[in-house]
């Protein structure tokens, strides 16, 4: 864009559509850029490429077109019944999806991307536009940047990250388009050769065999294939070398192939000196048709236990509730909230002395089942004593093996116990190595060994080099995967069956009972599987790239300057304390750096310290996260550092953007204190931010970022660079600006369809226009004083729920004004407007809390009014170690992600209605209290109240009576009180008229 036109995402954004395709594109797998390497919070592609889009594309100016042109890019959403199993029953649920459009994932190659591709550069006068990603990780912004043919710029300090994104963009651009032929080794297979001949085309089984023959007898030539068919064929050749050193640890007993092995840790009891074995749980399998446990029993001099296996464990129970119940105790491993109990003895071991005896070095394991490929599916036995044996052979192999490998064992230390995230160290885990059992160690050193033979050996075949070194990333992506799935972490997922990787939560948490994938096998956490879906990855993407699209990976802060003038700016930064990436992607850095020493100089220079780079306080940079534990414990420093951080950030890419740049930052904190702090850093970079839209991103999981400080939606903030000459403004004729503007925008967004705290985050942005145009905002009336970022949001939110209260309340402005509510009511009304008595997401009423003046903590303690339900405790640290299967025996009250109102008859308060401390009570509790003295049948008392509150002629006090009858369901106990309350003051005497509004100015 040349000159600085409106855009698109200025006045419209296809959110609804962008949403349904971002959650909907966290359950595909094939080929999606998250199957390629684990990266901590990489953002849905298709919130990424529609924010792009709508950014590039200018403002088409009306309704009509902006309505065509959204739907163009999402598509339309409809409804459709599917049938779901909830309960044991079959229930019908509505859900919504988008036809059309190409946001959804398998749409990336759909002729609209092409048509689009030209709408950009035409609007970029016939030339590709340059996007830079600051905060890059796992590159999703510059993939669909790329995609849409724009030069990209990925950048992050991480090496680990810089290097996914070789691998995710660099290497398939280069690359896309070439082949080359299969190489021999690869016609050699027969087995190898099923899989080509399967994989690239529908043979009857006639042609497959009549192919395999010509293979055989030399005929067949070699076929010229891409990228993807390389690295499988590279990867066939990594496998078959580390298969023959390793096969003799993963025996195959009675013909069934390993799948797992079942481990639990142990600890010599302080009472009775027996080995314990620490269980979280005993269900080997729990499904609905397939229920299999460890059984257990003290041995007979009673110094250990003897395990067994039990299938077919009958369901007991009259209902859901008594199954889980039954279930639970009948599976109940050693562990729970106070410790580990001693099966012999009875005695605890406390979690203060697991800590002890880890630290000790005292904690060791014992093989307690094995799982195994059967005919009908996978079974459980217990491990015969070879099995026993070889996984302490293995023990002997590591010291040799490694002392082959560059750099040796990983022996590079962990973080400390205070960092983020990390529970391992509080145990006795201090070094990368001990996160893995001596077999799972020879395993990964073998295959990093392997890898690197291939890379020699394609340096043999004169293999050209920059397919060498894109061959043997992805195989080092592969040798990652399986560490992911090969640490003494991961644990046994009893419902699917499967490994469950070490990276399920961004945390590295304590696992007691763990399992050991067998790599070399062909079930869960094979190097098989894990190659695959890297192969997949790369034969998707190198299909969606456009010969014009151009893409550079840079590794260095963001707070650094950077080469060139970009005309968009993207980011998604870290926030706050949300995830330790340096610490945890550590993990993988020691892995990386044992098989890709010696790739190339760049590589070697990027790996060349022993782990990723943390804070650097000579230098004064490093990752941007505020963990006090870099500042020996100081959290203001630490958040100082943070955000001081973040506006230097801020800045440098303020200083690379074109005069008629826009930068689009996402924002995914759910505390908007710190997301006011990082908007205000923002403006004082020189940003003016003129739109937001709230984009549905994340599904219900609990990872450490979703059950701790993110938002399920995350903000995709829009801003321009502010002119130089901007003068600094006056907070009222500011606030004005904002009051003349702000009503024109609520009624489209409403009438758009966008409610709830979408509403109010989709407001924000706009309104913040008024404000961020100067580079300061004074106080007319407090000389030297400036109004700050917060006090002009505190402004807009209470205009936006006051648009909304009004439309809840029916008032006859249509919620123009203020409404006159006190705060908490104003609150109860916008919550049970949206989540009813349900549980609903408490990043959503955190930031209605605010946007009413309050606190969550307000609301839950204070007022009573709202009970904290569901999700885990941010702080309950046993909970962590012990895990959800006891978390589960955590009800009612839980402290966590959810939250929902306090329904009428909970709040029994005997202060409840009546004013306190100077300040009056909340319209709402004085309903509640009138409700109370209603059920207890005392007309006088309720009189009495009535009166000495003027609630009669109270008009405001009618209409949320009446709010309160429509939102309670029809039938129940609430709406008949409410009913025959609200007769009650009609009949006693005239209501008041309804308030006036005064409309605004
Ligand atoms: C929220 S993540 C980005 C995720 C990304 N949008 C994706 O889809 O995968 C933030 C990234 O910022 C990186 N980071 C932290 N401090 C940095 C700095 N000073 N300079 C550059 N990158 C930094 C982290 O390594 C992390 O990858």
């Amino acid at each position: 864009m040349t000159e600085d036109r409106a855009r698109l995402i200025e006045h419209a954004f296809p959110l609804k559509q962008a949403s349904l395709d971002s959650v909907h594109e966290k359950n595909v797998r094939h080929g999606h850029i998250s199957t390629l390497h684990i990266w901590p919070a990489r953002r849905p592609l298709a919130a990424c490429r529609a924010a792009l889009i709508a950014t590039l594309l200018p403002d088409p100016g009306t309704r009509e077109a902006r309505k065509k042109l959204i739907e163009k890019i999402g598509g339309t959403v409809v409804k459709k019944i599917e049938k779901k199993k909830v309960g044991g029953k079959t229930v019908e649920v509505e859900r919504e999806e988008t036809i059309g459009g190409l946001l959804h994932w398998g749409r990336e190659s759909v002729p609209a991307v092409d048509e689009f591709r030209e709408e950009i550069r035409k609007a970029y006068g016939g030339r590709a536009p340059k996007v830079l990603d600051p905060f890059a990780g796992g590159g999703a912004i510059p993939l669909e940047a790329m995609r849409l043919g724009c030069e990209a710029t990925a950048i992050d300090i991480n090496p680990v990250a810089w290097f996914i994104l070789k691998c995710t963009l660099e290497y398939p651009q280069k690359l896309a388009g070439q082949r080359r032929p299969l190489p021999q080794f690869a016609l050699e297979s027969p087995e190898f050769m099923e899989t080509f001949f399967k994989g690239t085309g529908k043979l009857t089984k006639s042609q497959l065999e009549r192919n395999l023959q010509a293979v055989q007898s030399r005929l067949f030539p070699a076929p010229d294939v891409d990228l993807a068919w390389h690295v499988r064929a590279w990867g066939w050749w990594v496998l078959q070398k580390a298969k023959a050193d390793l096969e003799k640890f993963y025996p195959t007993i009675d013909g069934k192939p390993t799948v797992a092995y079942l481990w639990a840790r142990t600890v010599t009891c302080k009472n009775c000196r027996a080995t314990i074995p620490l269980l979280k749980t005993r269900w080997l399998c729990k499904k609905d048709k397939k229920r299999v446990l460890l059984t257990m029993s003290p041995n007979l001099d009673k110094s250990g236990m003897v395990f067994g296996v039990e299938s077919d464990v009958p369901v007991v129970g009259g209902n859901p509730a008594q199954r889980r119940e039954h279930d639970r105790r009948v599976g109940g491993g050693t562990m729970s909230r106070a410790g580990a109990a001693c099966p012999c003895c009875g005695a605890i071991m406390t979690m203060e002395d697991l800590r002890l005896e880890g630290k000790a070095g005292r904690l060791a394991s014992v093989l307690t089942s094995v799982v195994v490929d059967g005919t009908g599916g996978k079974e459980y036995r217990l491990p015969t004593s070879e099995e026993v044996r070889l996984a302490v052979d293995a023990n002997r192999e590591a010291d040799s093996l490694f002392s082959r490998v560059p750099f040796g064992l990983p022996d590079e230390p962990l973080p400390s116990k205070e960092a983020l995230g990390f529970r391992v160290p509080l145990y006795g885990f201090d070094r990368w190595a001990k996160l893995f059992t001596p077999r799972q160690l020879v395993a990964l050193g073998l295959f990093v060994r392997a890898t690197r033979s291939a890379t020699d050996q394609m340096k043999a075949l004169g293999v050209p080099k920059d397919w060498i070194e894109a061959l043997t990333a992805y195989l080092a992506l592969a040798t990652d995967r399986i560490a992911d799935r090969g640490s003494s972490i991961c644990h046994w997922d009893v419902g699917y069956e499967k490994i469950a990787n070490t990276f399920s939560g961004f945390r590295l948490p304590m696992s007691w009972d763990f399992a050991e994938s067998n790599p070399i096998g062909e079930s869960t956490g094979s190097y098989d599987g894990q190659l695959e879906w890297i192969a997949r990855y790369v034969a998707q993407t190198i299909l969606g790239i456009s010969h014009l699209s151009r893409v550079d990976v840079v590794r260095q802060s963001a707070i650094q300057p950077v080469d060139g003038s970009f005309d968009l700016v993207v980011t998604d930064p870290p926030y706050y304390d949300a995830i330790p990436y340096s610490d945890l992607m550590d993990f993988f850095y020691v892995w990386l750096r044992r098989t890709l020493a010696g790739l190339s100089e760049e590589i070697d220079l990027s790996f060349r310290e022993s782990l990723g780079p943390k804070w650097d306080r000579e230098r004064d940079d490093g990752e941007l996260i505020d963990d006090a534990s870099r500042f020996e414990g100081d959290r203001a420093r630490s958040r100082e550092n943070y955000e001081a951080g973040m506006f230097r950030a801020f800045r440098a890419s303020n200083q690379v953007l074109k005069p008629e740049g826009r930068l689009v930052i996402v924002f995914a904190h759910k505390d908007p204190q710190a997301w006011e702090t990082l908007a205000a850093g923002m403006i004082r970079a020189g940003f003016l931010v003129d739109g937001s839209w709230p984009i549905q991103t994340e599904m219900g999981n609990r990872t450490r970022a979703l059950s701790s400080a993110a938002l399920s939606s995350s903000v995709w903030l829009i801003c321009k660079k502010r002119p130089e000459a901007a003068r600094p403004g006056w907070d009222n004729l500011v606030l004005e600006e904002m009051r003349a503007n702000i009503y024109a925008r609520l009624r489209e967004f409403w009438d758009a369809g966008i409610h709830g705290p979408d509403f109010v985050w989709a407001a924000t942005g706009p309104a913040l226009e008024a404000y961020s145009k100067h580079p300061v905002v004074r106080k007319a009336n407090e000389p030297g004083k400036v109004m700050e970022v917060s006090e002009f949001l505190r402004a807009v939110r209470r205009i936006v729920v006051d648009f909304v209260v009004g439309r809840v309340l029916s008032l006859n402005d249509g919620g123009q004004t203020e409404t006159g509510l006190d705060d908490v009511t104003t609150y109860y009304l916008l919550h049970r407007n949206d989540f009813g008595l349900e549980d609903a997401p408490s990043g959503a009423c955190i930031l209605y809390a605010v946007s009413c003046n309050l606190s969550d903590k307000d609301l839950a303690d204070r007022h009573e009014i709202l009970v904290r339900t569901g999700g885990r405790a941010e702080d309950a640290e046993e909970d962590e170690d012990v895990g959800p299967e006891d978390a589960e025996l955590e009800t009612e009250e839980g402290t966590g992600s959810k939250v929902k109102l306090r329904p009428w008859h909970q709040r029994k308060r005997k202060s409840l209605g009546h004013d306190s401390e100077g300040s009056p009570a909340p319209v709402i509790d004085q309903v509640h209290r009138l409700m109370h003295l209603w059920k207890g049948g005392d007309l006088v008392r309720v009189d009495e109240y009535v009166d000495s509150r003027a609630l009669r002629r109270d008009a405001l006090f009618h209409q949320l009576l009446q709010a309160l009858i429509e939102l309670a369901p029809a039938g129940t106990e609430e709406r008949s009180l409410l009913e025959s309350i609200s007769n009650h003051l009609a009949s006693r005497g005239p209501v008041a008229e309804k308030v006036q509004m005064d409309l605004p100015a």
